[in-house]
């Protein structure tokens, strides 16, 4: 039998894609979640560091795709604090310059004392070519939500672990598979020319045992997106932040009016019986936890 095409739905414009992960981050407890684990749990990521220094050696960290920085300036903040390190020499290489604007906005807000910024304003693939940044290593690497944009899994991964000094720490933070965005992008790529990025822990986990990186811990930081903007009204009548949640699950322009009305019903339907659950007020939740992985280099 022959397979129905896909339809050909228009990807979402830069402009519009940064307009909609606005509504997504109103909606979502990510970076709330994110920070109070940081909060609490650094000294678990700090037990995993074994690299050998004096108390006067520069610790040196790489945060790719540190975006807006306020997940990063936590994790910046209590590393310093867990490691008991007074000075850090902390890369952040992020292509979008109005994110790199919001980060130094947050840290000219909350100074961190002992802490030197280099901004790199370029995709990380980019970044990696560079000359300068050929023979730079790092005590720790970051790779918060962003692993999904460096390409070629195996590639990035290998990448990112040949930039550790010996005993130091790759934390790599992606989408716990199997559960409600997992089987949201599951369902859009059978439905869509091309669906959102997505690669899963396990994804991760397997890559790195191929890999022979060893994965030497994994936390689960439990997040949730609220999802009722999407499905509380008849589609013809939904709020502009609920067609703009939909337009970032999807990743596609205006999706409730530019999609068949067919392939619409069925992803809210899909969306309201297969991926969320009901919270205490009846509200639709879908759950996107984040899995912290951590990648020891052997030293
Ligand atoms: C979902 S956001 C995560 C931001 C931040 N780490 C956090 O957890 O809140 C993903 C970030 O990756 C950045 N990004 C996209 N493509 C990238 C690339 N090729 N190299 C590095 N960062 C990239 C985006 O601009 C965005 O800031």
């Amino acid at each position: 039998m022959k397979m129905a095409t896909p339809p050909t739905l228009q990807t979402l414009s830069k402009h519009k894609y940064h307009e909609a992960y606005r509504v997504y981050s109103r909606l979502s407890n990510r970076k709330k979640s994110l920070v109070e684990w940081f909060r609490g749990n650094t000294h678990l990521l700090a037990d995993a560091i074994a690299v050998s220094m004096s108390q006067d050696t520069e610790l040196k960290l790489l945060s790719v795709g540190g975006g807006d920085g306020h997940v990063e300036r936590q994790i910046l903040s209590c590393l310093r604090d867990s490691l008991g390190y007074d000075k850090m020499n902390v890369t952040i290489v992020e292509p979008e310059a109005s994110s790199i604007q919001r980060f130094q906005d947050v840290v000219a807000k909350e100074p961190l004392c002992g802490v030197n910024f280099d901004w790199r304003c370029q995709p990380f693939q980019k970044y990696a070519k560079s000359e300068e940044a050929m023979s730079d290593k790092f005590h720790i690497i970051t790779c918060i939500s962003s692993l999904y944009f460096l390409g070629d899994l195996d590639e990035a991964l290998t990448n990112l672990y040949g930039r550790l000094e010996d005993g130091g720490i790759l934390l790599l933070g992606v989408s716990q598979g199997g559960i409600g965005w997992g089987k949201l992008v599951g369902y859009l790529r059978t439905k869509l020319e091309s669906s959102p990025l997505f690669i899963s822990s396990s994804e991760v986990q397997n890559a790195c045992k191929n890999l022979n990186m060893p994965v030497s811990k994994m936390h689960v930081v439990k997040t949730y997106l609220d999802v009722s903007m999407c499905l509380d009204k008849p589609n013809d009548q939904l709020s502009q932040d609920g067609q703009a949640l939909l337009d970032f699950m999807t990743r596609r322009e205006d999706f409730v009016r530019q999609a068949p009305p067919d392939l619409r019903d069925e992803l809210l339907r899909f969306l309201g019986s297969e991926c969320s659950e009901r919270g205490p007020a009846g509200e639709f939740i879908l759950d996107e936890s984040t899995v912290l992985v951590v990648v020891s280099h052997k030293g």
